[in-house]
């Protein structure tokens, strides 16, 4: 091992430390080999020197050495997502047209249709739980109350299956996830889309839309879950939530499963005000307040299957370094244990180090 000043680094050492900031952030592991990318990262943070082992790989790496098509780019190329795409736009504009018809008090507003197309577009896929990546990736599409309507539909048929519902309950999950925004429709589009804080007043006019959503949708011949997901959907356990502010014992069984799958549509796509969260940030989220607004027999099967989807992927972490999550740790869902290299990052262990992005 020898110590080493930054200008003398070459393609190829390997660090024999950790290398820290000064603040503590870990910049690059021990064990790895340096690339340009890597020693321009050192530099950025002011580091003088570093101790690095004495042999040195001979072949000359290069930063394309460790860039792998990235999971996503995989996924979005393959035919089943593009297929999966397809068939999601057109059950996005039927969608559309179906609730708009609703709106306008025409008769042809045909729920059961709508619901059968949503249900073939999960029973057409191999494996359902995929159709959690597909939705993560299908974002960048449209993030409209239709497209965020049939995606909450989507992760609640999943959300359903995982909590072992029978299949007549997991297809009534899917109906109330379809349709539990419709009221939302009646909201003027410049409140619904406005870029910046709403005012009292414009945040008002949107907390109308579960009482909207339950009157419209009783005008229909659905069942009663249908109606009362709308209702309480923004309701929550402590009682913080609205319209009614009711604690857990008065709120709707679908409508807890609802609201969870809605906060986590909503968190993980782009809205005009903000860009999408990463999902790991969204189940640190929920593991910070998540257990008194939630019902936790519904929200810790939840993060513990979403979280599970992801073992395997690749991440890009806050301090640059890129790797696999490789461990879901049960009691720290959202710090797994990351493969960087030929090293382990188990990021319970690192206070400032977390995912910021599935890669
Ligand atoms: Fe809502
Ligand atoms: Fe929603």
């Amino acid at each position: 091992m020898q110590k080493i000043l930054l200008s003398d680094l070459k393609n190829g050492m390997i660090t024999a430390e950790d290398v820290f900031s000064v603040d503590g952030q870990l910049i690059v592991p021990k064990g790895i080999a340096l690339t340009e990318n890597l020693i321009a990262r050192l530099f950025s943070f002011d580091i003088f020197s570093i101790k690095i082992e004495d042999e040195i790989l001979t072949t000359n790496l290069t930063d394309a050495d460790f860039t792998e098509i990235s999971y996503a780019e995989k996924l979005k190329a393959s035919p089943d997502f593009l297929a999966f795409k397809e068939e999601f736009k057109e059950n996005v504009d039927k969608l559309e047209f179906s609730l708009n018809a609703l709106v306008e008090k025409n008769a042809e507003f045909d729920a059961q249709s709508l619901l059968s197309d949503t249900m073939g577009l999960i029973e057409r896929r191999d494996s359902p739980t995929g159709i959690m990546d597909m939705i993560l990736n299908m974002h960048d599409y449209d993030d409209c109350t239709y497209a965020h309507s049939l995606n909450v539909a989507l992760i609640c048929n999943i959300f359903a299956g995982w909590l072992r519902f029978s299949p007549a309950e997991r297809e009534l999950a899917t109906a109330c996830g379809l349709f539990h925004d419709v009221g939302k429709i009646q909201i003027p589009p410049e409140i619904i889309k406005k870029p910046d804080k709403l005012t009292p007043a414009e945040y008002k006019i949107v907390k109308t839309h579960p009482l909207e959503s339950y009157k419209m949708l009783s005008r229909y011949n659905l069942p009663d879950d249908v109606k009362n997901a709308a209702l309480m959907h923004h309701e929550r356990c402590d009682g913080s939530g609205y319209p009614y502010g009711f604690t857990s014992e008065k709120i709707n069984r679908f409508a807890k499963l609802v609201a969870i799958a809605d906060v986590y549509e909503a968190m993980t796509s782009s809205r005009t005000y903000r860009e999408a969260l990463c999902p790991f940030n969204v189940i640190t989220h929920f593991e910070n307040d998540g257990l008194q607004k939630y019902d936790p027999a519904f929200l810790l099967p939840f993060l513990e299957n979403v979280v599970n989807t992801f073992l395997n992927q690749q991440v890009r972490l806050t301090n640059g370094l890129e790797g696999r999550i490789i461990y879901i740790n049960p009691v720290a869902l959202s710090k797994p244990t990351i493969k960087v290299g030929n090293r382990f990052l188990d990021l319970k262990e690192l206070d400032n180090v977390e995912i910021e992005k599935i890669i």
